[in-house]
């Protein structure tokens, strides 16, 4: 249910109730949202660099692009809520599970676990921290009330794939360290979306890279705003496709489609993902927010256990198939990350970053 201006003030008195600091990210965060659900989106000049507080406060506001007024409301209220319960005793599932994420923020709400990425600075790309945490949460929306699961991004993009900067800490051992480190961490995160036993559902708020569309065949419905794309630029990056999309994409799509994507780098609008299978259903960007999410609720009214029986009868068969396909894909990737194509086009992204 989408807040109401009642909610939204009832927000910003309890928010005065807070006993602690909530600490500058979400100081900023709420600043943001405030800023947008009243003002709508970032209009003002950017300050300049040495003002500091307030090229932090213009970047926070001006990262939520295009979300309507109605969905920073929403989600401002949602991020008090969130505060206010951290603060509290243990919590049942029909509340918020709270702030134990650094990069996520999990509501739990209308019979639905929302799990949101929340690094929209950086375009929702996923650190190994932040894998560790989808996987997290994932665990504990499995065993929850809830009945269904949704994975969504704050800000204007769904998530930009893999932080890149997971290439570039190298452990004291070795780059060869980093690499099987990671590829132990990639494999353990897919996982655990091929084992989840609820309906799994993707809200893609906006532009999607890397392996946050790989992972697509392993959700049960893929909802977009028509303002995303798809895009997964694995050989421009010398590395190679996961989150089992060499097994699922060539099933849902068909083998040249699913080739044009994932060796040629071929990105896809919102409706051709939706032509091709991978996406259920797209959206005007205008009432992208309001429809999916009355949608989704009313899904979370259907009998729980029905639901999940029915997902797994559906899922079980390739269970098998796709834990294999997840450990070639990450053995795979490990040796990739350790090519001297992949280190070029990192080394290439950062020196772009840095021209700038
Ligand atoms: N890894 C690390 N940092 C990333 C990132 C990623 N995958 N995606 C975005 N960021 C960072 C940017 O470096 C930038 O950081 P800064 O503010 O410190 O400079 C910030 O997020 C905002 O991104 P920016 O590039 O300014 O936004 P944009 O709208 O111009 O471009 C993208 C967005 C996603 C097209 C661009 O950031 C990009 O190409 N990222 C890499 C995507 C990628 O190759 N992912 C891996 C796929 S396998």
């Amino acid at each position: 249910m989408q807040a109401s201006q009642r909610d939204f003030e009832k927000a910003q008195n309890d928010l005065k109730t807070l006993k602690k600091d909530p600490g500058n990210d979400a100081k900023l965060k709420l600043y943001a949202l405030f800023k947008q659900a009243t003002q709508g989106s970032c209009n003002t000049p950017k300050p300049g660099m040495l003002d500091f507080v307030n090229k932090a406060k213009w970047d926070a506001w001006n990262s939520l692009g295009s979300l309507s007024k109605d969905e920073a409301r929403q989600s401002y209220v949602e991020l008090v809520n969130n505060l206010i319960s951290s603060e509290g005793p243990a919590k049942d599932s029909s509340q918020n599970t709270g702030q134990k994420y650094e990069t996520l923020e999990v509501v739990s709400k209308d019979n639905m676990t929302k799990i949101f990425l929340n690094r929209p600075e950086k375009k929702n790309a996923i650190t190994l921290q932040m894998y560790k945490e989808i996987g997290l949460a994932l665990d504990e929306a499995a065993k929850d009330d809830s009945v269904i699961t949704v994975l969504t991004g704050y800000g204007d993009y769904f998530c930009s794939g893999n932080d890149l900067n997971n290439f570039t800490n190298i452990p004291p051992e070795g780059k060869e360290k980093m690499a099987s480190d990671a590829a132990v961490v990639l494999q353990a995160f897919v996982d655990k979306f091929i084992d989840f036993p609820k309906p799994l559902i993707a809200v893609i708020n906006g532009p999607a890279v890397g392996i946050s569309v790989t992972i697509l065949g392993l959700f049960d419905i893929v909802y977009a705003t028509d303002r995303a794309t798809f895009h997964t630029p694995f050989s421009q990056l010398g590395q190679s496709p996961e989150g089992c999309s060499s097994y699922t994409f060539p099933r849902i799509m068909g083998l040249s489609k699913a080739v044009e994507v994932l060796l040629f780098n071929k990105l896809l609008t919102a409706h051709e993902a939706c032509k091709l299978g991978l996406v259920t259903e797209v959206f005007p960007d205008s009432t992208f927010q309001k429809e999916v999410w009355e949608r989704l609720k009313a899904y979370g009214e259907l009998p729980k256990n029905s639901l999940a029986f029915s997902k797994q009868l559906i899922r079980e068969t390739e269970k098998k198939n796709l834990h294999a396909v997840n450990v070639q894909e990450c053995e795979r990737l490990r040796e990739r990350w350790l090519s001297e194509e992949c280190m070029n086009a990192i080394i290439s992204f950062f020196q772009n970053k840095a021209k700038l």
